[in-house]
């Protein structure tokens, strides 16, 4: 089994790449990564010199390069995880998400279509997606894999317009794919970007901590290790055309999420009670702002059997400790060209 997984370096990807790798040592996995300011294989020093290892600089927007990659290998599964991933980003540049997200899916279609043309037996292209294809929720509610598609944010409509490729490819070409759309991950290794490590990352250099709006938007929010672990599961055992939901439900809003946060860090940090809570400043709310997001996995655990294995509180504990054991992983992501590229986008450090 030779598989190739896209945006590999990245933080979801890298936790998908580990779990592969040491899951089914029998397996190659080839990792395809771009290197953009989320790429960074420092997030798989641990498991870069494996043997079942491989990886490959390249660009999922060059549909020619992918075309010669599936020539010269074999892949029996793709599992696609390469993207533009933040809502900040794609308010700021929306084109690129286009690009990427859109045409960079699109190439890695044709060119598994190519390669597969003359039997997809035994072939998968599992495309992973976001439950922010569905919009926003009201206070009550669920997405299913019913909900109609409805995003607001150029990052979710990039998303949404892959998904719907993905399944033009599946109904019209018989390629075999399966997708499925998470709710927000946190754990290891996510780009100081995403509120869970930017605000550790601020806490511990008592920097404010930006709430857009009054902090009333509601995610729901999976531990990375259980999505990497839903991934192998609907791999191997999701039925070919068909869309899983993978979800955690575990809703938060954003300021109960952000005070709990400030309540670990002044343990961990040996500082008093309620200082770190002194750093919340609120700000202008993001643009077109989903208010809620939150997902009913119930078709994963009833036909795939999985469960999420970590309640939240443990599991923050854990990536808190992570991020406080890693502060030069911290220093390294954001020092540098990416201060630059994040000051020419956004006007802020
Ligand atoms: P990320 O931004 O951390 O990583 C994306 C990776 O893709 C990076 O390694 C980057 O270098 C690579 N990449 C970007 N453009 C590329 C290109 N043109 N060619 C090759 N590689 C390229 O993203 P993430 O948070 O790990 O998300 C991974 C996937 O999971 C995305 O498709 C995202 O939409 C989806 N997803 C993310 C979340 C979440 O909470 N982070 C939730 C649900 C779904
Ligand atoms: P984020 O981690 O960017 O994920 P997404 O937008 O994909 O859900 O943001 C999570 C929530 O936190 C979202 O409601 C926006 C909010 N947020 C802030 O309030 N301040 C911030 O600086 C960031 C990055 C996000």
């Amino acid at each position: 089994m030779h598989i190739l997984i896209t945006g590999g370096a990245g933080f979801i990807g890298s936790h998908v790449v580990r779990h592969f790798l040491k899951s089914y040592p029998s397996y190659t996995v080839t990792n395809l990564d771009n290197l953009t300011y989320a790429g960074n294989l420092a997030n798989l020093a641990d498991v870069d010199k494996m043997a079942n290892y491989r990886f490959i600089k390249g660009d999922i927007t060059d549909g020619a390069f992918l075309l010669n990659l599936f020539e010269s290998n074999r892949f029996d599964g793709v599992i696609h995880l390469a993207a533009e991933s933040h809502v900040d980003r794609s308010i700021a540049n929306p084109t690129e998400f286009v690009v990427t997200n859109v045409l960079g899916t699109v190439n890695l279609l044709n060119a598994a279509r190519a390669s597969w043309q003359n039997g997809m037996e035994g072939k998968r292209f599992y495309h992973i997606s976001t439950d922010e294809v569905y919009g926003s929720l009201g206070s009550d509610g669920l997405f299913t894999e019913q909900t109609a598609y409805d995003p607001h944010s150029p990052y979710s409509a990039s998303k949404a317009s892959s998904d719907h490729f993905v399944r033009a490819y599946h109904d019209t070409y018989g390629l075999p794919v399966v997708i499925s759309n998470c709710s927000n991950n946190y754990g290891s290794f996510q780009f100081p970007e995403k509120l869970i490590p930017l605000f550790i990352n601020n806490i511990r250099q008592n920097k404010p901590l930006p709430v857009y709006g009054k902090g009333e938007n509601v995610r729901d929010w999976l531990w990375v290790e259980d999505h990497a672990q839903a991934i192998d599961v609907i791999y191997h055992q999701g039925k070919s055309g068909e869309t899983y939901n993978i979800g955690g439900h575990n809703e938060w809003t954003n300021i109960d999420l952000i005070r709990l946060l400030c309540r670990i860090l002044d343990q961990k940090l040996g500082r008093e009670a309620g200082e770190s809570a002194k750093l919340i400043t609120y700000v202008t709310d993001r643009a077109g702002h989903d208010l809620r997001y939150a997902i009913d996995s119930t078709k994963l655990q009833r036909e795939l059997g999985w469960v999420p294995s970590i309640s939240f509180e443990k599991g923050l504990e854990l990536t808190v400790e992570w991020y406080l054991a890693n502060q030069v992983w911290l220093d390294n992501v954001t020092s540098g060209s990416y201060q630059h590229y994040y000051q020419k986008m956004y006007g802020r450090a």
